[in-house]
């Protein structure tokens, strides 16, 4: 389909491929830019990019999604005036460039399976997908760490999107089969692989998601505040991933609500990724460690919805309809919150049951319809060789 698509829009054939996924976390909303911990699945749903190289300096591509084509030359510097998601791309060519990367013109056709704008990564998952192009059209390779970054860089600098590393390194990072248990601060991880009788159900509220918007970047910026009175008591503290509770409580009187809510929910949502990933890891055979699961999930959607503040009633009724679900194990938001998708462990054997409760549970209560992905976790971004 996309060779056909190509052949319109350009002639001839793509000569390369490429692809990256989107991401769910499964515990460890918002502590990526706390220097925290995540536990986080790239999903079997993703970007591709088919292209060739141009003779001249234009970076050509053609959305299959959106039916949409856009351009920008690679030998002009980036402009704040360019908008939409062509930003996504032409950032990363920009940080490319900054750091010295040269690479030929590019005609492309892209796809992606990725539900756009519902907090699953989309947008990583592009910028992800343009980086393994560049490096591919250009000829090198940089560390795969560092390409997370510098996608992280372009979604900060040029998108103006402040977010944390946690969706760029999922995307870039991804191990088929396995979750990652990242820690922000090391920039490191260790792979977890996912039990065969637990299946990740992502829910779709189909509530409008927007995240680029003054929310996101006033929750960090209260994080930082947070971070800002603790160092006067405690020295130590250089983020919300050093602190206790116990620390916390002792400068509750020096910060205001918002901050010490924000700030006890990062504590505790970065200790829960830790439990959450050892209880998985042991399954949910165990009776305790399913409702331990169970438990954590829950704690971390009542604090999101309590003391981050960042989910809407429609988040509130899909938590209701996923819980009570046959065989829910454990359900909670996922990526910024605001709407968009959230996420369930299910048993594996229940998945069907499931989603009938879900979609008409939900749909009862909200009159929307949810749209439901069973996924797995995919491998992470790379070319693709027939
Ligand atoms: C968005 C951001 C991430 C992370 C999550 C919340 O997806 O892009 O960096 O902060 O929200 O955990």
């Amino acid at each position: 389909m996309i060779e056909a698509v190509f052949k319109n829009q350009f002639q001839g054939s793509p000569e390369w491929w490429v692809r990256a996924p989107g991401r769910v976390d499964l515990m460890g909303s918002h502590t990526d830019y706390n220097e925290g911990y995540v536990l986080t699945m790239p999903l079997n749903l993703d970007t591709w990019i088919a292209f060739s190289p141009r003779k001249d300096e234009n970076i050509v591509l053609y959305s299959v999604n959106l039916d949409e084509k856009a351009e920008f030359s690679s030998s002009v510097p980036h402009s704040k005036e360019q908008k939409g998601w062509i930003t996504y791309i032409s950032g990363v060519a920009q940080v490319f460039r900054d750091e010295g990367y040269d690479f030929p013109g590019i005609n492309g056709v892209i796809h992606s399976s990725v539900p756009l704008g519902g907090g699953l990564s989309s947008s990583a998952s592009l910028e992800c997908s343009a980086a393994e192009m560049f490096m591919k059209a250009g000829g090198f390779t940089v560390d795969r760490k560092q390409a997370a970054l510098y996608c992280q860089r372009a979604e900060n600098e040029y998108v103006g999107m402040p977010c944390g590393v946690l969706d760029q390194y999922t995307s870039i990072m991804g191990k088929a089969g396995t979750l990652i248990l990242l820690d922000c601060r090391a920039l490191s991880h260790i792979l977890i692989r996912l039990p065969e009788t637990i299946q990740v159900v992502i829910c779709d509220t189909q509530a409008p998601h927007i995240l680029v918007g003054s929310e996101y970047e006033t929750r960090r910026n209260q994080c930082f505040q947070g971070v800002e009175i603790l160092k006067k008591r405690f020295p130590v503290i250089q983020t919300l991933r050093d602190t206790e509770v116990k620390q916390l409580q002792t400068c509750k009187n020096s910060m205001n609500e918002e901050v010490f809510k924000r700030s006890l929910f990062i504590i505790g949502e970065s200790q829960r990724v830790l439990e959450a990933s050892a209880a998985i890891s042991v399954g949910t055979e165990d009776e305790k460690s399913g409702k331990r699961l169970t438990e954590l999930f829950n704690a971390s959607f009542t604090g999101a919805r309590d003391l981050y503040e960042i989910t809407v009633p429609q988040m509130e009724m899909m938590h209701e309809a996923m819980t009570t679900a046959p065989g829910a194990i454990a359900s909670r938001q996922a990526g910024g919150g605001f709407g968009g998708c959230m996420s369930s462990l299910v048993r594996a054997h229940q998945i069907e049951d499931f989603k009938a409760h879900v979609y008409r549970f939900y749909r009862e209560s909200s009159g929307l319809e949810a749209k439901l992905y069973t996924v797995v976790p995919g491998e992470g971004a790379g070319t693709i060789e027939f």
